[in-house]
C-alpha cells in the first residue's frame, strides 16, 4: 500500500470544498457571532479560536458534560475537549453550583486565602507524591516559574527541552516566532524526543538547569510514548549531572489519576499541571520534592514589611477564593479514581473500534493511546518522537478534511493538537457516534 494508502490529492480537496459549503449552511448564527464580534480581532475573543479548520468557529449556546450545542441549536459529541481543559466533562452542574452558593462566600479575587487552599494542596500532594505546591495562573505559567526557579537554584543557564513537545507560551521555546526576544533561544538545547544518546551529551557539561518534558508527547497528530530506555536516562541522567526533571504533565495526566510519568516511573524534581484542575477555570500548578522546596521557598520569600521583592513570578488574580473552590471540588467531586477508570475503559474502547474501522477501511493509519487521549498518526509505524508526531498528512489538506466532515457529522475532535479526548461522563452512544461518523466521512474519500 503507498504512504497515502490510495487515496487523491483532488478528491480531498473536492470534498474539503463541499464540507465547507454544509457547515455555512447550517451554521448562520455561529457566522453571526463571528459578524458581530468584528471589533475583535479576527472576529473572535482570542485568536486560537481560528485555527479550527471550519470558515468561521462554531458560537456554543451550552456546554454540558461531553456535550456542546450551538447557537444554531446544532448538537455535538465533543471530544476536543479543549485540548483536555474541559477534560472531566463541561460541567455545567459543579460550576453552576458554585457560583450561585459558594462565590458569595469567600469572593472570586480578593488577594488573600481562604480555608480550600490546605485540601488543594493535600489532593495535589496525595495524588502526584510530591509534597510542596505553588499555584500559578495557566500551565504556562507554572512552567515558567519551574523554569526559572530551576536557573535560581542551580546558577545554570540552560534548558533542555524536546522537538514536538508543547509547554505553553513561554518565549524561550518559541524564539523562532516573529515578536522574540532577541537571542530568546540562546539558553535552550532542543532534543529529539526518545533519544537517551543525544540526552546524555547535552547534560555532559553540567550548564543545564532543567530538562522539561512530557512523560509522553502528547501535542501531535500522533501520541508518542517513551521508550522504557529513554525515561529511566531521564531519572538518572539528570540526577547524575544535577540537572532539575521538570515533568509537564498539562496533558498527559490524563492517563491516570496519578499522571503519565507516574506510569512509565518518572521521578519529577518538578510537576506542573494546569488545564483542567480548577473545573476550566485558570489555574496552574507546581510541585516539587522536599529537598527543592527549600531553595524554591528562599527564591519566592516575600519580607512582610520589607523591601517588595516578587521575583519575576505570578500574576495578581492567581488562585482566587473561585479558582481555589472549584479545584477543591473538581479534585474531590469530579477526577476521582472511578472517573479516570471509567475514561480509560471509554477511551480503550474508541482505540479498539476506531483500530478496526480503519483495517476496514484498509488504510495505514494509526491510533495511539495515552489514558483518555487519543491520536490519529497517517502511518502504521507507531509514533516515536516530534518528528513523527506532526509529520505532514499524506494528502495535503487530509486531517482539515477528517476535522470538517466530522463536525458536520456531529462530532468534535480537537484540531489544534489533531487528537481525541474521552470524558468520563462519554456514554456508548458517544464512542458509536465518534466511529460511524469517522467510517463514514473516510468512505466518502474511496468514492470516485
Ligand atoms: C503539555 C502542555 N504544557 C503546557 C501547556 C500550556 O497550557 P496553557 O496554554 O493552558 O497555559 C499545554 C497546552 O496545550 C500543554 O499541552
Amino acid at each position: 500500500m503507498t504512504a497515502a494508502g490510495g487515496l487523491r490529492a483532488e478528491r480531498v480537496a473536492e470534498l474539503l470544498d463541499q464540507e465547507r459549503e454544509v457547515y455555512r449552511r447550517n451554521h448562520p448564527g455561529s457566522e453571526r457571532v463571528h459578524r458581530e464580534a468584528d471589533h475583535l480581532l479576527g472576529g473572535v475573543p482570542f485568536h486560537w479560536v481560528n485555527a479550527y479548520a471550519v470558515p468561521f468557529p462554531l458560537a456554543i449556546a451550552q456546554a454540558d458534560g461531553a456535550h456542546l450545542v450551538d447557537v444554531d441549536g446544532n448538537a455535538y459529541h465533543d471530544f476536543g475537549l479543549s485540548g483536555t481543559a474541559a477534560m472531566g466533562g463541561h460541567h455545567g452542574s459543579v460550576l453552576r453550583d458554585i457560583i450561585v452558593s459558594d462565590v458569595p462566600g469567600p469572593g472570586v479575587v480578593t488577594g488573600w486565602t481562604t480555608e480550600d487552599a490546605g485540601p488543594v494542596g493535600a489532593q495535589l500532594a496525595e495524588r502526584y507524591g510530591l509534597p510542596r505546591w505553588e499555584l500559578a495562573l495557566s500551565a504556562t505559567e507554572a512552567n515558567r516559574a519551574a523554569i526559572r526557579l530551576a536557573r535560581a537554584i542551580t546558577g545554570r543557564p540552560m534548558l533542555v527541552a524536546f522537538r514536538g513537545a508543547y509547554h505553553g507560551s513561554l518565549e524561550e521555546l518559541h524564539a523562532a516566532a516573529p515578536g522574540s526576544a532577541p537571542a530568546a533561544g540562546d539558553a535552550v538545547r532542543m532534543l529529539r524526543f526518545n533519544d537517551p544518546g543525544e540526552l546524555a551529551a547535552a547534560l555532559a557539561d553540567e550548564q543545564v538547569a532543567a530538562v522539561i518534558a512530557e512523560p509522553a508527547l502528547t501535542n501531535g497528530g500522533g501520541v508518542a510514548l517513551p521508550d522504557p530506555e529513554f525515561a529511566a536516562a531521564l531519572n538518572t541522567l539528570t540526577k547524575r549531572h544535577g540537572t532539575i526533571l521538570i515533568v509537564d504533565e498539562t496533558q498527559s495526566g490524563a492517563a491516570g489519576y496519578r499522571g503519565a510519568g507516574h506510569e512509565f516511573g518518572l521521578e519529577p524534581d518538578f510537576l506542573t499541571l494546569g488545564k483542567s484542575l480548577a473545573a476550566g477555570l485558570p489555574i496552574g500548578a507546581l510541585g516539587m520534592r522536599e529537598e527543592l522546596a527549600d531553595a524554591a521557598a528562599r527564591v519566592l520569600e516575600v519580607h512582610p514589611g520589607g523591601p517588595w521583592s516578587l521575583a519575576g513570578y505570578g500574576a495578581t488574580v492567581t488562585a482566587g477564593p473561585l479558582t481555589l473552590r472549584a479545584a477543591r471540588r473538581y479534585l474531590s467531586e469530579v477526577m476521582t479514581p472511578d472517573a479516570y477508570d471509567r475514561m480509560n475503559q471509554l477511551s480503550q474502547e474508541l482505540s479498539v473500534r476506531l483500530t478496526q474501522a480503519i483495517a476496514r477501511l484498509e488504510l495505514p493509519w494509526r491510533i495511539s493511546s495515552l489514558g483518555a487521549i487519543l491520536g490519529l498518526s497517517f502511518r502504521e509505524e507507531p509514533v516515536r518522537d516530534g518528528e513523527g508526531a506532526r509529520a505532514p498528512d499524506p494528502v495535503p489538506g487530509l486531517r482539515d478534511y477528517l476535522f470538517i466532515a466530522l463536525v458536520n457529522r456531529g462530532v468534535l475532535v480537537g484540531n489544534l493538537g489533531g487528537y481525541i479526548v474521552v470524558s468520563p461522563t462519554n456514554t456508548e452512544r458517544d464512542i458509536d457516534a465518534v466511529v460511524h461518523a469517522f467510517e463514514e466521512a473516510v468512505r466518502q474519500l474511496r468514492l470516485p
